[in-house]
C-alpha cells in the first residue's frame, strides 16, 4: 500500500506530534486549578457535576491537537505482537471485525471509505501518547485503563453502540460526527461480529474538530462516523464487576493458600461416614454441604483486600513485554546519569500505593523505610535529577531504582 501523508492544517501536519505536549511524563493535573481540557472547569467541579452521570462536548480541549502518532506510525503498531488492534470495515452494509496484528500491505487501501482501525494501548508505546494520558490523572491510577487511537477513512466507525466504560473522545485529526443518546433500550443486533445496538435514537449531534473532546459516562449510546480521513483518541477507564472482583478475590486468596488450611497442610474433604451407594452418579449432600462450610469459613481484612486491589490493579496486561535495556548501565553509572536527567516510571510500569504497602506491575512490597520518594515517584512517574541528588543518599532507594531500572521498570533521563 502507498504510503502518504495525511493532509496537512494550517501549517502543520498529523505527522507531528501534539505540539502542546512534551513527551516527558506531564506533572499530575491539580484537582483545583480549572483547565480548557475541561472546558473551563477544575477536575473537582468536572468530577462532581458530569463523572458517570452525564455527557459533556469540550469545544477546544487541547487548542492545536494534532495525532500523538502519524498514520504510519500507528499502522506500524498495529502490525505489532506488542499491541491490541481490530480492523473494523463495511463490506456491502455487512459488519466485518478482524483482529491484529496486520501487515500494513494487509489493510484496506487508505482510498477505500468505510474502515477503520482501532489500536489499544498505545500509551504502552508512545510517549506523546502517554503524555495526553497523564492528563487525565485527575481521576486515580487504579481507574484509568490506557489511550486508544482509532483511524477512519471517510464513513468509517464502529457503528452505534455504547460502553460500559467511561470515556473521553478528543478529535486528534480531521473530523468525526458524533451522535449521542442517553436511550433505555440498549438491545443489541444479533449475530454480528461487534456491538451494534438494534435501535439508535440520537438525542444530540456534533461534528469535533481538532482538539474537541467529548465526555461519555458508561451506557450512553454513541455512534462516531469519520468525515474525511480522522484520527480519535480514546482515553477510557476501566471499571471491574463485582463478579469479575469476586472471582479474583478468592482465586487471591485461595492462592495464598491461607483460607482451608490445616497444620498439617491443605484441607482435603473427608468422608468417613459415606454409606454404599447405589446411584454412583448422585452427588453426596454432604460434599454440597462441606463446599457451604468452606465457603462460610472464608474471612479477609481490610488488609488482604487492599493487598488484592493494589497487585491484581497493578498486575501488567498478558501481551505486556517489559525492555530491559540491552547493555545496562552500571550502578554508580546509573546514579550519575539519574542525578543529571532523573528517573521515570517506563511506560508499560504501573506504580500504586496502599497505606501499608506498595504495588509494582503485580508485585506487593512493604514500604522501604524512607518512603517519601516513592510516592514523588507514583504519582509524579518522574523523579528529577535535581530531586534525586537530593534523595540519593539512600542508598536503598538507589539500589531499588537500579533493580528497576535493570528490569525495564524505570527508565534513566526524560524520554527514550
Ligand atoms: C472510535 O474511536 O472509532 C470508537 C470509539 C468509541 O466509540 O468508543
Ligand atoms: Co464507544
Amino acid at each position: 500500500m502507498p504510503k502518504r501523508p495525511l493532509h496537512h492544517r494550517a501549517g502543520m501536519s498529523a505527522l507531528s506530534a501534539l505540539s502542546t505536549l512534551p513527551a516527558t511524563p506531564a506533572a499530575p493535573p491539580s484537582p483545583d486549578v480549572a483547565t480548557p481540557l475541561l472546558g473551563g472547569l477544575t477536575p473537582s467541579q468536572f468530577m462532581r457535576r458530569y463523572w458517570q452521570k452525564k455527557p459533556l462536548l469540550i469545544r477546544g480541549a487541547i487548542p492545536d491537537a494534532a495525532a500523538p502518532l502519524s498514520r504510519d506510525a500507528l499502522f506500524e503498531l498495529a502490525a505489532s505482537e506488542d499491541a491490541e488492534s481490530r480492523l473494523v470495515s463495511q463490506i456491502r452494509g455487512r459488519w466485518r471485525l478482524e483482529h491484529g496484528p496486520f501487515d500494513t500491505d494487509a489493510l484496506p487501501s487508505v482510498k477505500r471509505r468505510e474502515w477503520t482501525l482501532l489500536v489499544q494501548g498505545v500509551d504502552l508505546h508512545d510517549d506523546h501518547a502517554r503524555a495526553l494520558l497523564d492528563r487525565f490523572r485527575f481521576v486515580p491510577d487504579a481507574r484509568l485503563d490506557d489511550l486508544m487511537i482509532s483511524y477512519a477513512t471517510d464513513g468509517g466507525g464502529v457503528g452505534p453502540h455504547f460502553d460500559s466504560y467511561d470515556v473521553f473522545l478528543l478529535q486528534v485529526h480531521g473530523k468525526r460526527r458524533w451522535r449521542i443518546s442517553a436511550q433505555r433500550d440498549l438491545t443489541l443486533k444479533p449475530g454480528l461480529p461487534l456491538k451494534v445496538l438494534q435501535h439508535f435514537e440520537p438525542e444530540q449531534e456534533w461534528l469535533l474538530e481538532p482538539g474537541d473532546m467529548l465526555y461519555l459516562p458508561p451506557h450512553i449510546a454513541h455512534d462516531g462516523v469519520a468525515e474525511g480521513e480522522c484520527m480519535t483518541c480514546s482515553i477510557g477507564f476501566r471499571a471491574p464487576s463485582a463478579n469479575e472482583l469476586i472471582g479474583q478475590f478468592l482465586y487471591y486468596l485461595a492462592e495464598r493458600g491461607d483460607t482451608a488450611r490445616t497444620q498439617a497442610g491443605e484441607r482435603l474433604y473427608r468422608d468417613p461416614h459415606q454409606s454404599a451407594v447405589a446411584h454412583p452418579a448422585a452427588l453426596p449432600a454432604a460434599l454440597i454441604d462441606e463446599l457451604g462450610s468452606i465457603l462460610a469459613r472464608v474471612s479477609w481484612t481490610e488488609r488482604d483486600l487492599a493487598s488484592f486491589l493494589g497487585s491484581y490493579l497493578s498486575e501488567p496486561k498478558s501481551h505486556v513485554v517489559f525492555d530491559a535495556p540491552d547493555r545496562p548501565l552500571g550502578e554508580a553509572a546509573f546514579i550519575r546519569r539519574a542525578q543529571t536527567s532523573g528517573v521515570r516510571l517506563d511506560n508499560k510500569t504501573a506504580l500504586l500505593y496502599g497505606t501499608r504497602s506498595y504495588f509494582i506491575n503485580g508485585e506487593e512490597s512493604a514500604f522501604p523505610r524512607g518512603r517519601k520518594w516513592l510516592f514523588e515517584l507514583a504519582d509524579a512517574r518522574r523523579i528529577e535529577g535535581k530531586r534525586f541528588v537530593t534523595l540519593s543518599a539512600d542508598r536503598a532507594m538507589t539500589a531499588l531504582l537500579y533493580e528497576w531500572y535493570c528490569a525495564g521498570w524505570v527508565r534513566v533521563g526524560a524520554s527514550s
